[in-house]
């Protein structure tokens, strides 16, 4: 994508934006096949692939934490975008399995990255956090405040899974998913976001215990309450809605069509829930960019390991208009349309 595009172009008649410099990301090594639940839960690899798509997932090694997969997804995106840690400015990490309450995994990556002139905390709006995180940098970007910006989805879900739930265990895979964003005049950049939560759906998805409300406690870990617990048919039903109305309210703030959107990538949670939405969009399955088959769904990660994949595949390229969309725990959703 560098090559194509220098970092930095003033063309007359274009307004400074954020735009992509690279992209990087990081699965970890050992793959957990549907196969492999059925020694551990009551399923079965059919039921697993006609009910979400989902075939495999990585799963973190026992020492492997978020941060340690985030800092690799970022320095691949440094190099993606031929700069030294040490350019950055700004380092958001969206998540939901930091390493630690604090500090943040952002101050973890930036320690491992050597990013010393970087500010950095974390952004918690759980699968829609990459989205938001992005939002968050184009307005540093945008303002001046500062020129290159690391955002990056990571997470090891596979440390908040309860491993007896077979409603959910099947469904989450680890992994990392950065982007580096800087600053262009050239009509490339983020072009528009819409985001909405709605906290009135908090306890659909959500890990009950480890924060202030329940402290963790022998009986917290006891009840299997630092796990995730989800009312799935009411999260499907919700995130179908919410993805494809983010959808078009990003589409309309940008001054686009569908019709101008050569890619979709959608957060990638189910097959269902996706095809749903291009059903509601009216767009072909075919542009919606897919690789939950291989990764199950990562939560904030999936959108930007997603890209970067589809960036070196060489299926999304410059000049291309992407649409993200992403919906999760909060509920929280959002889209973005970015020109490439
Ligand atoms: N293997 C076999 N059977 C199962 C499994 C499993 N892994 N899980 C559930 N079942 C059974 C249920 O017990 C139920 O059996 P019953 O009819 O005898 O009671 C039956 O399958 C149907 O269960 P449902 O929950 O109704 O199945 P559904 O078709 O709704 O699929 C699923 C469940 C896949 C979780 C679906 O609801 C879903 O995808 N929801 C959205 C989940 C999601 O994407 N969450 C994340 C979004 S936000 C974020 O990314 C954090």
């Amino acid at each position: 994508m560098k090559t194509q595009h220098p970092i930095s172009q003033n063309l007359p008649g274009h307004r400074v934006r954020a735009v992509i410099a690279g992209t990087g990301s990081y699965l970890p090594a050992r793959v957990m096949s549907n196969d492999d639940f059925t020694k551990i839960v009551d399923t079965s690899d059919e039921w697993i692939r006609t009910r979400t798509g989902i075939r495999e997932r990585r799963i973190a090694a026992p020492g492997e934490a978020t941060s340690d997969l985030a800092a690799k997804a970022g320095e691949r995106a440094l190099q993606a975008a031929g700069l030294n840690a040490t350019d950055l400015d700004l380092i958001i990490v969206a998540t939901v399995t930091p390493d630690h309450l604090l500090p943040s995994t952002a101050c973890l990556v930036q320690r491992a990255l050597g990013a010393e002139r970087a500010f950095c905390f974390d952004m918690e709006a759980a699968c829609s956090g990459f989205i938001y995180a992005s939002e968050v940098a184009r307005c540093f970007l945008e303002n001046g405040a500062v020129r290159h910006a690391l955002v990056i989805g990571a997470e090891k879900m596979s440390s908040i899974v309860d491993w007896t739930d077979r409603q959910t265990c099947v469904l989450f895979g680890d992994g990392a998913g950065a982007v580096i964003w800087t600053r262009a005049e050239d009509g490339r950049g983020l072009l528009a976001t819409a985001m909405g939560s709605d906290g009135r759906l908090a306890d659909l998805l959500v890990v009950p215990a480890g924060g202030s409300r329940k402290p963790a406690s022998a009986e917290t870990v006891a009840a299997r309450e630092h796990a995730i617990r989800m009312s799935g048919r009411e999260v499907f039903r919700h995130a179908v809605v919410n993805m494809a109305q983010a959808a078009r309210d990003a589409i309309e703030k940008a001054g686009c069509t569908l019709a101008d959107i050569t890619w979709v990538i959608p957060h990638q949670a189910n097959q269902r829930i996706i095809e749903a939405i291009a059903e509601r969009l009216e767009l072909p399955i075919g542009r919606f960019y897919l690789n939950l088959e291989r990764t199950g769904n990562m939560s904030g990660a999936s959108i930007p390991v997603a890209l970067d994949e589809a960036v070196r595949g060489g299926t999304i390229r410059p000049g291309d208009r992407i649409l993200t969309v992403a919906f999760g725990s909060g509920l929280t959703w959002g889209a973005s349309v970015i020109q490439l």
